[in-house]
């Protein structure tokens, strides 16, 4: 990735790869979702949903996107806007900002369209979030996190000769995370509740959209760490603020809101819930030892949070399994 101050500030890449951005995102509606789901259908499975297991929850199932390539959600939204930009676009590489997740995804479209993948990293990210994505093929930066989260804020991308995928508010990435949405209902169309962890909100954006627009009645439950609660703190606020952030779940680490998705996330979420990391990593343990499914601090935020609502409340729900970057190390940390 270059210095954003060597190269002209007017721009000279490829730009954003949703360039048609508006100043306020629309959702997805169903119909979105379900083109999504059939694209993405020709390139991987759905992932499965399951029935979580004794002591996880009462009426809970697990939509298990850990187990999509690359281990997370990412790669739906991330693969369906790659996927769609021509030859020429892609030609000098793809870039993105990441807590690791996305970067991984990154990788992994640019390796199917056969060009480099740069991303700007936390320097505090996970080994094996940043090992995971040098061994994909990517080029990462490591940069403090107030320079990356100025990078975003400044749009310093546009300085750049690659194609920037924004992880939060590019609509083809939210598209591309609306086929999820395609495939609960498609197994378990009497849901009450879903449960979705939220970091910038692109997930939530893409998923809830597309439920919303098919079920107005199922109820969305923003998932957000008890010390990194920006969407909580500027729904009560009635605007995007951003809020103190100190958490382990370094996917959800985000300290605001984007202003143009806040009037999406108010419109899509009917509660918040906050689960102090104490709780999620007991959660991250049980699924490990006791559902035998791997996950990342913030890949089990959503069943945390789930399991912090009485059965009784939120009805016939889905946690979202988001991701499972997790290297050794966080796994006997997790163990011990
Ligand atoms: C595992 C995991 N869960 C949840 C999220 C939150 O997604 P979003 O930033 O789209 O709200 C992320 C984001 O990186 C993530 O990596």
């Amino acid at each position: 990735m270059t210095e954003p101050s060597r190269s002209s500030p007017s721009g000279n890449g490829a730009g954003d790869a949703c360039a048609s951005q508006v100043k306020t995102i629309q959702p997805p509606g169903w119909g979105d979702a379900e083109a999504a789901a059939k694209r993405l259908r020709a390139v991987f499975e759905p992932s499965p949903l399951l029935q979580a297991g004794p002591g996880l929850g009462d009426d809970l199932l697990l939509k298990a996107d850990t187990l999509l390539p690359t281990g997370s959600f990412k790669v739906r939204g991330i693969w369906d806007a790659v996927s769609q930009l021509s030859e020429e676009r892609v030609a000098a590489g793809l870039s993105t900002v990441s807590a690791g997740n996305t970067a991984l995804a990154l990788a992994w479209a640019a390796h199917r369209r056969g060009v480099p993948a740069f991303s700007l990293l936390p320097e505090t990210a996970p080994p094996a979030k940043i090992e995971g994505f040098r061994a994909a093929g990517g080029e990462p930066r490591l940069v403090s996190v107030p320079e990356l989260f100025r990078f975003l804020k400044e749009h310093l991308w546009e300085n750049e000769p690659y194609v920037f995928v924004h992880p939060w508010t590019c609509p083809l990435v939210h598209r591309g995370h609306s086929s999820l949405a395609v495939e609960l209902l498609e197994v378990a169309p009497d849901i009450d509740s879903v449960f979705i962890p939220v970091g910038g909100g692109g997930l939530l954006t893409g998923v809830a959209g597309a439920l919303k627009d098919r079920r107005p009645g199922i109820r969305i439950f923003a998932v957000e760490p008890a010390g990194c609660a920006a969407l909580h703190h500027s729904l009560k606020a009635g605007r995007a603020v951003s809020a103190p952030c100190e958490t382990v779940c370094d996917g959800a680490a985000v300290p605001y809101l984007t202003e143009e998705l806040y009037p999406a996330l108010a419109s899509l979420v009917d509660r918040t819930v906050l689960v102090p990391d104490e709780a999620t990593l007991a959660t991250s343990r049980d699924l490990l030892l006791r559902q035998k499914i791997v996950t990342e601090p913030s890949g089990a935020l959503a069943t945390a949070g789930a399991r912090m609502v009485p059965a009784e409340e939120r009805g016939l729900s889905v946690a979202l399994l988001t991701g499972a970057s997790v290297g050794a190390a966080g796994i006997r940390r997790l163990l011990e």
